[in-house]
């Protein structure tokens, strides 16, 4: 078994400590089970892991392997992610969310990996005896979390572990444990923060409201309803929401029966409408103003 530190913070500096205190952790609980397991570290900082620039071209897999085809240091951490069973991701809040680093990685490897499109796709080539996917794919994974923030104010850091949530969701891999890191501005030493949290999947306080008594769970995408007693805020979150979390098989199957109905119902429209949409879009190419 293969465990992965990926620290994306400067080096040597907090995120780097937090990663490690936590490999320190899983080699002592290793040792004391006597369970093999390896582990890995990675600082990612100086690494160059450009934007997604949404071209499809990973949606291919012609020879069963998944593809980005910009050639960085993506294609590098990609491998040691797939390599892994579990996967210790330490990155710093930068303006209240995570650093653009993770966000590029996440974009181009979680849509890429939906495991759902995955296990219809090896399905398909099942059936169609074409080249299967990479096994890899297919493992299931384990993560944790540390969002590292300088703020002491919690509202500074509070978009840091949500976003990091968004990494393990479409391989549905099942987070173990997470560190809202904040306050680095006035403590030095790591610290492990227990907080139950609202949500009951991702154990964290962030709601959407729509002015009824149904809340969502923007990280999860799940819905539960809202009560107020005695001044305490609690929200009910039922068992079969619970069941269609972001992160769980019904979640991702969710979500791509719904992209399915998209391209059910957009396919014909751009068919029927393709000569009008390629001149509308002609208006759009030559409109050149001053700064393009
Ligand atoms: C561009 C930038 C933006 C930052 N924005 C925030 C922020 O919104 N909230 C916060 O708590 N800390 C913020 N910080 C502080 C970092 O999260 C903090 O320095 C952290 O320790 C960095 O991790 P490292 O020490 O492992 O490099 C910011 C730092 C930088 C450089």
């Amino acid at each position: 078994m293969k465990v992965l530190g990926i620290s994306m913070g400067r080096k040597n500096e907090r995120c780097d400590i937090y990663c490690k205190q936590v490999l320190m952790g899983v080699e002592a609980a290793a040792k004391a089970s006597g369970k093999d397991i390896e582990v890995e570290f990675i600082n990612t900082v100086t690494m160059d892991i450009g934007q997604c620039r949404g071209c499809g071209a990973c949606s291919k897999a012609p020879d069963g392997k998944i593809k980005c085809i910009l050639k960085d240091d993506y294609l590098e951490l990609e491998e040691k992610v797939l390599d892994a069973d579990g996967i210790i991701i330490a990155a710093p809040v930068y303006s209240v969310g995570i650093v653009g680093q993770l966000k590029n990685f996440l974009d181009r490897f979680g849509a890429a990996h939906d495991r759902a499109s995955m296990i219809d796709e090896q399905n398909k080539r099942r059936e169609d005896g074409r080249p299967l996917l990479d096994e890899r794919y297919f493992k299931d994974r384990y993560c944790s979390y540390v969002a590292v923030g300088g703020a002491w104010t919690e509202d500074w850091t509070c978009l840091g572990l949500p976003m990091m949530h968004l990494f393990s969701c479409s391989q549905t891999m099942k987070v173990v444990g997470q560190i809202n890191a904040n306050d680095q501005g006035r403590k030095t030493s790591p610290f492990l923060d227990g907080k139950e949290g609202t949500c009951p999947v991702c154990h964290l306080n962030l709601l959407m409201v729509n002015g009824t008594d149904t809340v969502t769970c923007p990280v999860c995408g799940i819905h539960g309803k809202i009560t107020l007693a005695d001044g305490k805020l609690k929200v009910n979150f039922p068992p079969e929401q619970v069941k269609r979390a972001r992160n769980t098989i019904n979640g991702v199957n969710e979500h791509h029966a719904e992209i399915g109905e998209m391209m059910r119902i957009c396919i014909p429209i751009l068919q029927e409408k393709k000569e009008f949409l390629a001149e509308k879009k002609k208006e759009y190419m030559a409109y050149k103003p001053k700064w393009s």
